[in-house]
């Protein structure tokens, strides 16, 4: 089954609009067509860049897609300061960031409100990057594959397969992530394993077709390794995708 990787750089709460141009624009002159037919090249800036990289990606015919690290599962209303899905829908957003475990640990995200926030980005037309990932002491206490399975089937519960089919699920272990220190490629494919098989619970006939990345300290120099796993269909790159030269150098890994 082949899966086209997806790329995903999630700058967080870094660049304002200004440095954003420059960074996208420094990542389209390193890349090559070739790259974006071997994977899909996302970048996920602040909601504030979105409207001015989307009049980039435009202008210049870019095919760097955009991406936001969250939304509201509302469509409107008197819910001050959220963004809505229809919203990011009107910037040419393609992705959404769900479930981030920056937004699970310190802004209150849960299972349930990862599956409300995962059925508004996909009635918007956008595609959901949900996250799930274990803490430190889950990993140690052995309790990693119980706590992924868990949250893949909190994020999915009661959704279609016909909808799930094109969502795209992010593992990032928690104490890999900007600590640089990645799970070990055999590590993450195994957990990657697990959360394939308990989408296969769920969706017998489409979980061989969505895509799941590795998250967590990913970089130039560990990304091949994790690429040449069969189940890493990605990445979802932190500090490394602020760099234009970091990240293109990520993205085109098997140059
Ligand atoms: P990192 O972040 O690459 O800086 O570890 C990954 C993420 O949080 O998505």
């Amino acid at each position: 089954m082949s899966r086209k990787p997806v790329i995903a750089g999630n700058w967080k709460m870094h660049h304002d609009h200004y440095v954003a141009i420059q960074v996208v624009q420094k990542l389209s002159y390193r890349l090559e067509p070739a790259d974006y037919e071997r994977a899909e090249v996302v970048v996920c800036p602040p909601f504030t860049d979105l409207r001015t990289l989307q009049t980039l990606i435009d202008a210049d015919r870019l095919e760097i897609q955009l991406g936001a690290q969250d939304c509201y599962w509302e469509d409107q209303g008197a819910f001050t300061g959220e963004v809505s899905a229809p919203m990011l829908a009107k910037l040419s957003v393609r992705y959404v960031i769900v479930g981030h475990s920056e937004r699970r640990q310190l802004f209150g995200d849960t299972d349930e409100t990862v599956n409300k926030k995962l059925r508004a980005v996909l009635k918007h037309g956008m595609v959901p990057i949900v996250c799930v990932g274990e803490t430190l002491e889950e990993n140690e206490a052995g309790a990693t594959a119980e706590r992924v399975g868990s949250q893949t089937r909190g994020a999915f519960a009661g959704m279609k397969a016909a909808d799930a089919a094109g969502c795209v699920v992010a593992y990032e272990p928690i104490w890999a992530i900007g600590t640089g220190r990645n799970a070990t490629p055999d590590d993450a494919d195994r957990t990657i394993g697990v959360i394939r098989g308990a989408l296969r619970d769920l969706y017998r006939d489409t979980a061989d077709a969505m895509r799941i990345q590795y998250g967590g300290s990913v970089k130039p120099g560990n990304i091949g390794e994790l690429m040449a796993m069969p189940e890493i269909d990605g990445a979802l790159v932190g500090g490394a995708s602020l760099d234009p030269d970091d990240f293109a150098r990520i993205v085109n890994w098997r140059r």
